[in-house]
Parts: structure tokens; C-alpha cells; sequence
């Protein structure tokens, strides 16, 4: 598994919590409770793992890559740099709305409208990388260079833990809704209310 590797896997964990988001927001504008604990633990991981640790690890792709003097052209790398921080800014905003939510300075419909923005964001981002940027970098880099990033992402995982296991914890902890089958006299208390 090399540097790109790595960061394809990240996408997927990542996506999972994209889901998360998307069927609560889904959930929420249908009428539905959710717990505005699923936002701020959300906010938490996006900051945590998305910005200070995938983020972080592209970084050092796009130093390795800058320091070289490679140009992968048409400012593809300050076009996903300025994402970076749309979606740092974003999730400050998710925090700080959940926060003015749960006091009712805000209403829910604050948190469905920045997380949708986070997702879409993220989506076309997640895409841009993937298509365009990664099978850049692997014509570019040399494999030795690749062995050196993927070292230095090592480092970072060791400050912040491995994003698959908070990806897993925040699923686990609002699990999507399960399309409901009803059973006579089954009552299904819905996963996201009460927490
Ligand atoms: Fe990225
Ligand atoms: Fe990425």
C-alpha cells in the first residue's frame, strides 16, 4: 500500500461519514429528531481527522511535489489547497453552529444547510483528487519520494489516532435508518433520537 493508497482508503472511511450527514440531514428536514450530538460529533471528526489529519497528510503530497519543483499544472494543487480550507472553515461552522443551536439562537435548519455544503464540497473534492490529482502524483513522484511521504504520514496518524476507528465510532453511534419492515406490534425506536 503506497501514499495514494492510503489516502483512497481514507475517502472511503471518509464517505461513510458523509453518509452519516446525509441521512440526517435527510432525516431531519422530513420532520424527523436528530440529536444535534450527531453535528458536533461530526464537526469533531471532520476537524480532527478530515482537516488535521487526512488534509494534513495531502500537505505533505503537495510539498514533496512543490519542493521538487514539479508543476502538475493548470493550479491544481492551489485549487485543492483553497478546498482544504473551504472545508476547515466549513466544519468551524458546523461547531459553532451546533453550539448556537443547542442554546436556540438557531434553528436545526443552520446545521442541515452546512452540512450539506460540507458534503458536496467534499464530494467534488474526494473526486477531483482521485481522477485528476493522484494519477498525477504517481507519474510524478519517484517511488523512493512516495516511501518518504508515507513515512511522514505515519507520523501524523501517531498524533491523531486512525480516522478508519473514528469513522467506525461515529457510525456505530448513529447508525444509518434502517428502511423500516413492520412486523405486527414491532415498535423501532429511531437510532438518532435521544442522544
Ligand atoms: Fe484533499
Ligand atoms: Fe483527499
Amino acid at each position: 500500500m503506497d501514499a495514494i493508497d492510503i489516502l483512497v482508503n481514507e475517502h472511503r472511511h471518509i464517505e461513510r461519514v458523509m453518509d452519516v450527514l446525509e441521512r440526517a440531514v435527510e432525516y431531519g428536514r422530513g420532520g424527523g429528531d436528530v440529536s444535534p450530538v450527531l453535528f458536533e460529533r461530526a464537526a469533531h471528526f471532520l476537524r480532527t481527522f478530515v482537516d488535521g489529519s487526512h488534509d494534513a497528510k495531502e500537505d505533505e503530497v503537495f510539498q514533496a511535489i512543490t519542493s521538487r519543483g514539479l508543476l502538475p499544472g493548470a493550479g491544481v494543487l492551489a485549487a485543492l489547497s483553497a478546498q482544504h480550507t473551504a472545508g476547515r472553515e466549513l466544519a468551524a461552522e458546523l461547531s459553532e453552529a451546533v453550539r448556537a443551536v443547542t442554546q436556540g439562537e438557531k434553528e436545526p435548519e443552520a446545521l442541515f444547510t452546512l452540512s450539506e455544503r460540507y458534503v458536496r464540497l467534499h464530494r467534488g473534492h474526494t473526486e477531483a483528487e482521485e481522477m485528476r490529482f493522484f494519477p498525477m502524483v504517481r507519474r510524478l513522484l519517484p517511488v523512493d519520494v512516495m516511501e518518504r511521504v508515507r513515512a511522514k504520514f505515519a507520523r501524523i496518524e501517531a498524533t491523531h489516532g486512525p480516522l478508519a476507528d473514528a469513522a467506525d465510532a461515529l457510525e456505530l453511534a448513529f447508525p444509518l435508518p434502517v428502511p423500516t419492515v413492520r412486523r405486527p406490534g414491532s415498535v423501532r425506536a429511531h437510532p438518532w433520537v435521544g442522544r
